[in-house]
């Protein structure tokens, strides 16, 4: 029922208070917050973000949400408390870890994450998917970003968490991320509704190059014009932004964001000897391709005039290759 998804809420809530708390001001924090601070995440983004610290200790939140007068099983719902199943005792899910609160669109922590401090697996250790929390239907900061979003037009997005703070550190206000799965339908209706421009802003690996498409074919379908920001590979963008600074990942990432179409192109080039016949065409046939499923007529004549120029085909034999593609998906 309703009061209970109230009392997970204010359960979260609570913890995140508290956990931000030790995070700033307690000596057990203190090795937490300097792996903080020494990545580069300032005090007011730790304010802004709320980010705290989980204590090393198997009870610690369990005690302290029993003191506040919550019950077991409520406790055990919110999947912050487990319950052993060998001997019945309940303990803490999250412990000695840096704590993201997750929120919904209205701001309301309902779910954590928490990233080990060192190299301890797992990295990133979530919140089970509870009765307010589904992780398909949540983007991380889209409750902050939601107005920036809906005044630019725009969505940027992200795979993680740091990636989204360093973005909004560098002024970029309208990021948000998927929690490093892939791009759902629900999350995809969020950015449609707000938003007519999505910058896909995922690492520059063969995963994060796969992930952008597929999430740029789900984007398109629900209407949002998909640009394609790129990083040089091996880095994030969060590691980007601490590299290379602020200004040069607004200016030469955000910035210099290709149109999907523009992406494909440059992609389908990549291994390719254009100066090979054999290679061309297939080049010039995998860009028809892609031109085919593309909704306006007037963007593929502009990319067919364009093929035409730089490879001396003439358009009409461009066009009716287009068309004989378009018979054959039919
Ligand atoms: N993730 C997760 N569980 C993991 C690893 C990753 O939920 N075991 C999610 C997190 O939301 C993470 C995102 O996937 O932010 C991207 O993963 P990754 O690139 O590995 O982490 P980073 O965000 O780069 O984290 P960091 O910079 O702290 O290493
Ligand atoms: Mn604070
Ligand atoms: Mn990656
Ligand atoms: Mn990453
Ligand atoms: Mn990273």
């Amino acid at each position: 029922n309703n009061s209970e998804a109230e009392k997970m809420i204010k359960v979260h809530e609570l913890l995140k208070k508290m956990y931000h708390h030790l995070l700033l001001n307690t000596k057990e924090g203190q090795n937490a917050l300097n792996y903080l601070l020494h990545r580069g995440f300032t005090k007011e983004l730790i304010d802004q973000f709320e980010i705290g610290y989980a204590l090393d200790s198997w009870d610690f939140s369990l005690k302290y949400l029993l003191k506040k007068g919550f019950e077991l099983p409520l406790l055990e719902k919110t999947g912050l408390i487990i319950r052993s199943e060998s001997n019945g005792s309940f303990f803490d899910r999250f412990r000695n870890r840096i704590m993201f609160p997750v929120k919904d669109a209205q701001g309301r922590t309902v779910a954590f994450s928490g990233r080990s401090l060192g190299n301890k697996q797992p990295k990133y250790l979530n919140s089970p998917e509870t009765k307010i929390f589904n992780k398909g239907r949540i983007l991380y900061n889209f409750h902050q970003a939601r107005p920036f979003i809906r005044r630019k037009q725009e969505a940027v997005l992200f795979e993680g968490f740091a990636d989204v703070i360093s973005s909004v550190h560098a002024g970029i206000e309208h990021s948000v991320a998927t929690m490093g799965t892939a791009l759902t339908e629900e999350q995809v209706k969020l950015l449609a509704r707000s938003g007519g421009t999505v910058v896909i802003c995922y690492d520059s690996d063969s995963a994060g190059i796969e992930a952008a498409f597929r999430a740029s074919k789900l984007l398109v379908e629900a209407g949002c014009n998909v640009r394609i920001a790129k990083m040089p590979e091996g880095l994030d963008p969060d590691d980007y932004i601490r590299t290379y600074g602020k200004e040069k990942f607004k200016n030469d990432v955000i910035g210099a964001s290709l149109s999907l179409m523009a992406f494909k192109m440059e992609y389908f080039r990549k291994g390719k000897n254009l100066q090979d016949e054999g290679d061309r065409a297939r080049y010039i046939q995998e860009v028809l391709n892609e031109l085919s499923s593309l909704p306006s007529g007037i963007e593929q004549e502009l990319y067919i005039t364009q093929l035409s120029e730089e490879f001396s085909v003439l358009k009409e034999t461009l066009m009716a290759e287009l068309r004989n593609i378009n018979k054959r998906k039919r």
